[in-house]
């Protein structure tokens, strides 16, 4: 059984070897004959301040008591040698939870820093400038590991949060995460072959317009399911559908528009929706590379947070 979440009185000798000091510990990991100890304290007030600090009391614990409320500063720890450590009680699994989480938050903190954060300054004219890429600090990675601590591995606390708030971002009713892009792309094309929309449903051997350059998932789901992808040009300027093509590649077989936004640029929205309702058609609306960018909302958007997705400040 591990010791961790153990409230120890801890003996130091001091450098000097002239004698020894008790301080009280709690016991935050353990290897072999050492235990890792987090430092308590009485100062309370002294420590507050510091986010990685918690305050304890007899409330708090499952066996043993406190003389006074307490302070765990978690980020204040050191290993010696079990021999060293007297028991004196033991925080609740809950507690001892949250102090292990803020430990793990302080070395991640760490790691970012050491490993991760780019402390390159921008020079106009000489930095690259990439394309797309991942744009992250020290709590997307504490996130990270915090959801990893759960090990939930389907869909946990984190998916819900972000699908609320994703979307009140949005300002639509509902969001879905799925693992992709190309999932929310499948996901979108394949809502919409439910019988329930009966003669809107789109049925195999139906045509969906979409553009000859395009993102290969954009298309992918259309001919997974059996209907037609019918390809209009881009514009060569933006990179978008040439949205004087779209009455040509009409016919009485066409249910729906797919379309992505090109690089961050939407392609002519207004255009492209008023097609769609005058000839009665669904427009699904890749979005993996335009979160950000505004127009009017379409009534099915696919978003990506792939490295290689854009996302408009
Ligand atoms: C336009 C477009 N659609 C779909 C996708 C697929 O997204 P994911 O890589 O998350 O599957 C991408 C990804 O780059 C994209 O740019």
């Amino acid at each position: 059984m591990s010791d961790v979440g153990t409230l120890a009185l801890v003996r130091f000798e001091y450098t000097d070897k002239s004698g020894w000091k008790v301080r009280p510990g709690l016991i935050t990991g353990e290897y072999l004959n050492d235990y890792q100890v987090t430092f308590i304290t009485k100062e309370v007030n002294k420590y507050s301040h510091e986010d990685t600090s918690v305050i304890i009391d007899n409330d708090d614990l499952s066996a043993g008591r406190l003389k006074k409320k307490s302070i765990v500063r978690t980020h204040k720890t050191f290993w010696i040698e079990k021999a060293q450590c007297k028991r004196i009680g033991t925080l609740k699994t809950e507690v001892t939870d949250k102090i292990l989480r803020l430990n793990e938050e302080y070395f991640v903190r760490n790691y970012y820093n050491f490993a991760h954060k780019q402390n390159q300054p921008f020079i106009p004219g000489k930095s690259r400038v990439p394309y797309a890429g991942r744009v992250y600090d020290e709590k997307e990675m504490i996130n990270l590991v915090d959801s990893a601590l759960d090990f939930w591995l389907t869909t946990g606390k984190y998916a819900e949060r972000f699908e609320r708030d994703f979307a009140d971002f949005l300002g639509v009713k509902y969001s879905f995460l799925v693992n992709s892009g190309s999932s929310a792309n499948l996901l979108a094309f394949m809502s919409l072959t439910s019988p329930l929309l009966e003669d809107r449903r789109i049925k195999r051997g139906d045509e969906v317009i979409t553009v000859a350059a395009g993102f290969p998932t954009t298309v992918a789901p259309i001919i997974q399911y059996g209907a037609v992808p019918v390809f209009v040009d881009v514009d060569l300027e933006t990179a978008n559908v040439d949205v004087t093509l779209l009455e040509h590649a009409l016919s009485n077989k066409t249910k729906a528009v797919m379309l992505a936004h090109t690089l961050g640029n939407p392609f002519d929205i207004e255009a492209v929706s008023q097609f769609c309702q005058k000839h009665n058609l669904w427009l699904i609306e890749d979005n993996c590379d335009a979160l950000g960018s505004t127009y009017t909302p379409s009534q099915l958007s696919a978003f990506s947070f792939e490295p290689s997705a854009y996302i408009r400040e």
